[in-house]
């Protein structure tokens, strides 16, 4: 892990560590087996910020599943915009299917709300949210209850594994938070 990194002149510092990630990743990756035994789940990762996520979650279940992708854009910069735009839609029949819905991180819950929305309009068995992270003081719907989340964290701008400032910064293995003065 490195002391600091520096995107667009802001600087960030460690906060959740590769081994960490990892812990929590295989410990959902447990309960997925669990909850959805029998099951054959079909992931659906949405892309771009939750594919580390979701590849190391998807290796890490011992079932048999499946996995596919969509894309959602709703952030510009460091700000959630409320509008959340779909780039690519699924291609699968998800009819009487158990999705797992995988994201890298709700914040105000307005992508997530918007998409499982869309989902429930294709009769899926049932839709189960995983996320990486997860900011409860940022969450301005009511009805987004994650089923697995790796981490809790407070409302601050964080990059690394997938997540990006301006599609920068996702290929770091550990996840770094902006550096306290820095915070808007
Ligand atoms: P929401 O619709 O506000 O819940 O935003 C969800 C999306 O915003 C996530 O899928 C991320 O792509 C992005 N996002 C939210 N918080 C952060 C952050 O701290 N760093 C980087 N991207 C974020
Ligand atoms: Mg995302």
């Amino acid at each position: 892990m490195k002391e600091s990194v520096t995107y667009n002149g802001l600087t960030f510092v460690p906060y959740i560590t590769a081994e960490q990630i990892k812990e929590r990743v295989d410990a959902i990756a447990r309960r997925i087996e669990e909850d959805c035994r029998g099951k054959q789940p079909l992931f659906v990762c949405v892309l771009n910020g939750a594919f580390p996520f979701a590849s190391d979650l998807f290796r890490s279940v011992d079932m048999d599943a499946e996995i596919t992708f969509l894309r959602l854009k709703s952030y510009d910069g460091m700000d959630s915009t409320g509008n959340v735009k779909r780039m690519m839609s699924l291609s699968e029949d998800i009819a009487g299917r158990t999705v797992i819905v995988i994201e890298d991180i709700i914040d105000t819950g307005r992508t997530m709300q918007k998409l499982i929305a869309d989902l429930r309009e294709l009769h899926p068995a049932d839709i189960k949210i995983a996320t990486l992270l997860h900011k409860p003081d940022a969450l301005v719907v009511d009805d987004v209850k994650p089923d697995y989340v790796g981490f809790e964290i407070p409302k601050k701008f964080i990059i690394g594994y997938g997540l990006d400032l301006d599609g920068l910064a996702r290929n770091l293995n550990d996840i770094y938070v902006i550096k306290e003065k820095e915070q808007n």
